[in-house]
């Protein structure tokens, strides 16, 4: 589901950006380590900031990077630009990712998933295309934030089948994403889960 204007005033902003920068990478940074180069995806970039992020503080050679909506792949494609080859980006859907089986060494989700109706068809996804042994490093909007009512009354979310932290874990290990790591913070959760190696 596409964010409404004042999801986009919230996201597209130095703040959410700082946040992202200095209290989610690095929260997830301790929990999972960074990459040793090779390939990432990340599933909903938004404007860039993550793929930023996935590049200098995790360490990946190259991200692949896609968003659902037009006009916020428009915005990364101007702040990477200055990346090159290192970056591609595209429109997509997290429940049809553009990628064959196996492709990438880490998948990256900066609270995209609560944005989809079918989000368990995203985590089969992931699975798919992550390379045996590789990691899915992501922060999560459970449904205890979706529903308070301030929130419900600016922002647009999927109502339906919503999730807390448990509930959560539960349907990354369904889809054969182990978790290695998580946070709960109630509103709010972080998780690096790994594939297995086969
Ligand atoms: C809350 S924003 C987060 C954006 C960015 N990751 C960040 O942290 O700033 C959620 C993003 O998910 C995107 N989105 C929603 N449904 C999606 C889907 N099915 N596939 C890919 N992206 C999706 C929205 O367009 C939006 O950019």
């Amino acid at each position: 589901m596409l964010m409404n204007k004042a999801e986009k005033l919230l996201m597209n902003n130095p703040v959410r950006a700082a946040v992202q920068r200095h209290y989610e990478a690095r929260r997830l940074r301790n929990m999972g380590g960074v990459m040793a180069g090779g390939r990432a995806l990340e599933i909903g970039c938004g404007r860039g900031v993550g793929t930023e992020i996935i590049l200098k503080q995790f360490g990946a050679d190259t991200v692949d990077a896609f968003d659902l909506d037009a006009d916020m792949v428009r915005r990364a494609q101007a702040r990477l630009k200055r990346f090159g080859d290192r970056v591609r980006l595209w429109t997509g859907d997290a429940t049809n990712i553009q990628a064959d089986d196996e492709t990438y060494d880490a998948v990256f989700d900066f609270g995209v998933i609560h944005h989809i109706p079918d989000w368990r068809a995203a985590l089969r996804e992931v699975h798919r295309v992550l390379k045996p042994g590789g990691r899915f490093y992501l922060d999560e909007v459970y449904e205890k934030f979706i529903m308070h009512p301030v929130v419900r009354a600016l922002l647009d979310h999927p109502m339906q089948d919503r999730f807390d932290h448990t509930r959560f874990a539960e349907a990354l290990e369904g889809a054969g994403l182990h978790v290695e790591e998580s946070y709960d913070e109630g509103h709010f959760g972080f998780f690096v889960a790994r594939k297995a190696s086969g």
